[in-house]
This record gives C-alpha cells, sequence and structure tokens, in this order.
C-alpha cells in the first residue's frame, strides 16, 4: 500500500473514499456529517463506522469515543474498523482526515490501524494466492507535516504483517530452514544488517546442549540465526533480541493432546517478531546497535527424541534435567539468552509463546513480563504501553528459584504441580542472564488470535512494534 501524508486538502488526495473521526459531544465538522450524527445513524461511540455520500466521495464517519480517553490505541482500532468497512464496499484509496491536534503517536496509528486491517493470508486459497491489495493507497490529511511519522508507521505496520505472514504459514511450510531464509533475505537487502545461519552441528559444536536435544527429535535441521546490526552513528547499550521459533510444538515425547495441536505452528511466533522487528529497525537505521538471536527447531517425537528424565548440559555448563519434553521453550531459550550475552547484548528481551498458564493469567490482553532489573523492565513495559502492546509484570521471588532447581541436575524444565507457571519459566531463564538487565516476555496469548479490530484471529505480529519503540527510546 501506498502511504503518503499531506496538509493540503482531502480532495487533493484523488482518494475515491474519506474518513474522519468524531469524538463523543463534539461537532463532525461538515453540516452533511453532523446531520447524519444528529439523525443517529452515525454515532460517536468507538466501534461505529457511518458511510455517507458528499460530492462524489464516500465519507467514513468513525466514532472515536471521549476525548479523554481518546489514545494512539484508540487511532489504530478506529482506523482498522475504518479500513475493514472501506475494503468490505470497494474502496481502492482512502484518505484519512486525522483529528485536529493529533499527536504524532495518533497519527502513526493511523497508519497502522489501516495496513494492520488490510492483511490477510490468501496463499492456500487456489486463484487467489495474491490477491490485489485491499486498499491501494492511503493519505494521512493533519495541519502539521507528518511525512516522517507516516513513513515509519508504514514500515513498521509492514513488519507486523510480515511477521503475521511467517505466523500463519503452517509448519509444512515454515520450517526452521524456512525462518533462517527469511532472516538471510532481510539481511540481505540491508547495508548494517548481518544474519549468520548455523545449523545441528554448529550448534552442537558451540556446547548448546539443551537447544541441541529439543532438535534431535527432527528430521528438520534446525537453525541457530544470530543477527547483527550496528545502525550509522550507534548509540547506548548493545540490545539483545531473543525469540523462541518452534516451528510446531508437538510436545515431543511429552506429547500434547491432539485437540487443537494445529495451532501450535504459532509457537514460532516470538522468532518471527524479532526478526521483523529487526528488518524494521535496518530499514529506518535507527542509531542503535542489536545482536539478535532466534533459535528454530521443531519439537517432535520419535525414537532420537528426548525422554523425560534426560539430563543434557547446557552451553553455560549448567544441567538441565528435562521432566518433560513440552518444556522446550526455555530449553531452546536458555542457550539462545547465553549466546546473546557472548554475542555482547548488555540488554536482553527474550520473547516466547513460553506458557499456557499465561493465558490463564493474563488471557490475550497482556503479555507476562518477568524481569531482574526495575529500570529495564519499566523501559520495556513503557514501549508497550505506547504501541497497544500491553505487558503485566510478574514477580520473581527467590521460591519461584527453588522450585527449578533439578533433583538430579542443577535445573530442572518442569517442576511438579504446575503452580505459577508463567513465572517459573521465567525462573528457569533468569540464571542464563546472569547479572545482564534482562526481561522476559511471555506471548503465548498475545501472538495469536488478539481479538484486536486491526488483528483478530490467526498471527498478531505482537512484538515487532514494541521491540522497534524499544530500539528507538535506548538509542
Ligand atoms: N508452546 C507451549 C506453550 C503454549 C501453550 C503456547 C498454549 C501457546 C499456547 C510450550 O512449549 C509448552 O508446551 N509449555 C508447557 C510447559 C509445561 C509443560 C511446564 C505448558 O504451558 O503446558
Ligand atoms: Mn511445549
Ligand atoms: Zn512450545
Amino acid at each position: 500500500m501506498d502511504v503518503t501524508a499531506s496538509t493540503g486538502p482531502p480532495a487533493a488526495s484523488g482518494a475515491d473514499t474519506y474518513a474522519s473521526g468524531v469524538f463523543q459531544d463534539e461537532n463532525a465538522g461538515r453540516a452533511e456529517l453532523q446531520a447524519l450524527l444528529d439523525s443517529g445513524e452515525a454515532k460517536a461511540k468507538a466501534g461505529s463506522v457511518a458511510l455517507t455520500h458528499l460530492d462524489g466521495h464516500r465519507h467514513l464517519l468513525v466514532g472515536l469515543g471521549a476525548r479523554d480517553a481518546w489514545s494512539a490505541e484508540g487511532a489504530r482500532v478506529a482506523a482498522a474498523n475504518a479500513a475493514k468497512r472501506a475494503i468490505d464496499l470497494g474502496c481502492r484509496s482512502l484518505c484519512w482526515v486525522a483529528p485536529p491536534d493529533s499527536d504524532e503517536r495518533a497519527i502513526g496509528a493511523l497508519v497502522e490501524g489501516t495496513i494492520l486491517a488490510c492483511y490477510s493470508f490468501r496463499r492456500y486459497k487456489t486463484g487467489d494466492e495474491e490477491p490485489r491489495p485491499a486498499l491501494e493507497s492511503l493519505t494521512v490529511c493533519s495541519a502539521s507535516d507528518q511525512n516522517a511519522t507516516v513513513e515509519r508507521a508504514a514500515v513498521v505496520a509492514d513488519a507486523v504483517n510480515a511477521a503475521r505472514t511467517l505466523q500463519d504459514t503452517p509448519a509444512n511450510d515454515m520450517t526452521p530452514t524456512d525462518v533462517a531464509a527469511r532472516a538471510s533475505e532481510i539481511a540481505a537487502a540491508r547495508p548494517h544488517l548481518t544474519a549468520t545461519i548455523e545449523r545441528r552441528k554448529e550448534i552442537a559444536a558451540r556446547g548448546m546442549g539443551a537447544f541441541a536435544a529439543v532438535a534431535q527429535g527432527s528430521a528438520q535441521e534446525p537453525a541457530l540465526i544470530t543477527l547483527h546490526y550496528k545502525g550509522p552513528k550507534a548509540k547506548g547499550p548493545v540490545l539483545g533480541l531473543v525469540g523462541k521459533a518452534v516451528t510446531f510444538d508437538t510436545g515431543g515425547i511429552s506429547i500434547k493432546p491432539s485437540q487443537g495441536m494445529e495451532e501450535m505452528k504459532y509457537d514460532m511466533s516470538a522468532g518471527a517478531a524479532v526478526i521483523e522487528a529487526i528488518g524494521a529497525i535496518a530499514a529506518l537505521e535507527l542509531p542503535v546497535e542489536i545482536v539478535g538471536v532466534i533459535g528454530a527447531t521443531e519439537n517432535m517425537p520419535s525414537g532420537t527424541a528426548i525422554k523425560p528424565g534426560d539430563i543434557v548440559r547446557t552451553m553455560k555448563g549448567k544441567t538441565v534435567e528435562i521432566n518433560n519434553t513440552d518444556a522446550e521453550g526455555r530449553l531452546v531459550l536458555c542457550d539462545c539468552i547465553a549466546h546473546a550475552i557472548n554475542e555482547g547484548a548488555e540488554r536482553v528481551v527474550d520473547l516466547a509463546t513460553l506458557t499456557g498458564a499465561v493465558l490463564v493469567a493474563l488471557g490475550r490482553t497482556y503479555a507476562g513480563l518477568i524481569s531482574n532489573d526495575d529500570a529495564f523492565a519499566a523501559a520495556v513495559s513503557a514501549a508497550g504501553e505506547s504501541t497497544g502492546e500491553i505487558v503485566w509484570r510478574l514477580p520473581l521471588h527467590a521460591e519461584y528459584t527453588k522450585l527449578v532447581e533439578g533433583t538430579f541436575g542443577d535445573l530442572n524444565n518442569a517442576p511438579e504441580g504446575r503452580l505459577a507457571g508463567t513465572i517459573v519459566g521465567g525462573a528457569f531463564l533468569a540464571p542464563f542472564a546472569g547479572d545482564v538487565p534482562w526481561v522476559h516476555l511471555d506471548i503465548a496469548g498475545t501472538a495469536w488470535s488478539l481479538g484486536r479490530a486491526y488483528a483478530e484471529k490467526g498471527g498478531s505480529g505482537w512484538g515487532v512494534r514494541l521491540l522497534v519503540e524499544l530500539a528507538s527510546t535506548l538509542g
């Protein structure tokens, strides 16, 4: 989609459809729009979209709710609702008249909401594999020059949609090799970004015994993907971004029930978010240095698979007793976190669809956050607050650390009882970050079927916007 900003009148955009918003108890602007509101056909409440025709174009009047409650997230949702109606009506070009006094965040969110609402996954619909774009162009009209804001938002939203495509692609076509190929493709297009791909042999040779243990049950070659980005005039601490990319999680020998197992293709969501976020950061040439580490593998039951009770040695030297082969994410991540630190990361954010328990605790509204550092946790939390990817911090008490102590090995990947499942996952990972400020985000709830107007079903691309925002605040 072609996205531009304009300080001119909407008529200059040439768009076939205009959209404008109306706040509760405020005027709609033109008399015809106000009349629509007065008649009750249009409503100022959030979620409402009314259609009328004016001077040869369509006009969508979009309810924005109360001005006091207005936020960038409100703009994202309003834009998504408008875009969906526009697509329904067969519009090709849309011009958003931004509410007066909109700041950069709100303008950017209008762009994001529109682009995200235009996402569809049609690859396997015969005859419709490459459908024409839902909308060809978007112009955002506002009083001030917002070209940079609009361009940036378009880059980020395209990256979110790219992550969603990786998530939605089934595991037979999104193997660790395919994930690695996407990382290489992005790096090849960006001068300040490199991608190194290592396979089974190299993972074992590095001593990543926990990662290798998960991969040993699969015929698919795993991939350790290391991205390095050093922007022009990079400043601030080297940021490590680590993502779990289990391209299919059967549970392994501790096999999952078959009901709903098809959704476990989304167990690579975090890896997809890290790859696409770094792609966007490189496209925007943000002045930061980043080490990205993605651990990609399948988790399969087979004659070569790990068995409950097996003990493996991690790259950091600690041994892990694998009491449940379905707690594989922490096995992959512990070695990937250590690798990111070895590669120079001075701050680490890891993302993972780690536990079903986070869905029980927080549903699909918040991602779970666990951290060893208050200031860094606050920075990540603030980044999420500003992008609408909200996080909720859970405590990391010494009593949880006791739970992950092993009986025969140093650590145990799945203590009995399943109490505090999400925190236990974080407590397992904490020693691998050591003293490095670290944040763990459990996105098992938010990565899929988020239920927001701009990401209803399937992959949500959760984390891409947050990571780009974090990188821009650190630099
Ligand atoms: N990938 C799953 C977590 C998950 C569950 C993601 C539901 C998305 C939706 C993870 O590997 C897993 O199986 N976790 C186990 C951990 C347990 C065995 C300690 C879980 O949550 O049941
Ligand atoms: Mn699992
Ligand atoms: Zn998993």
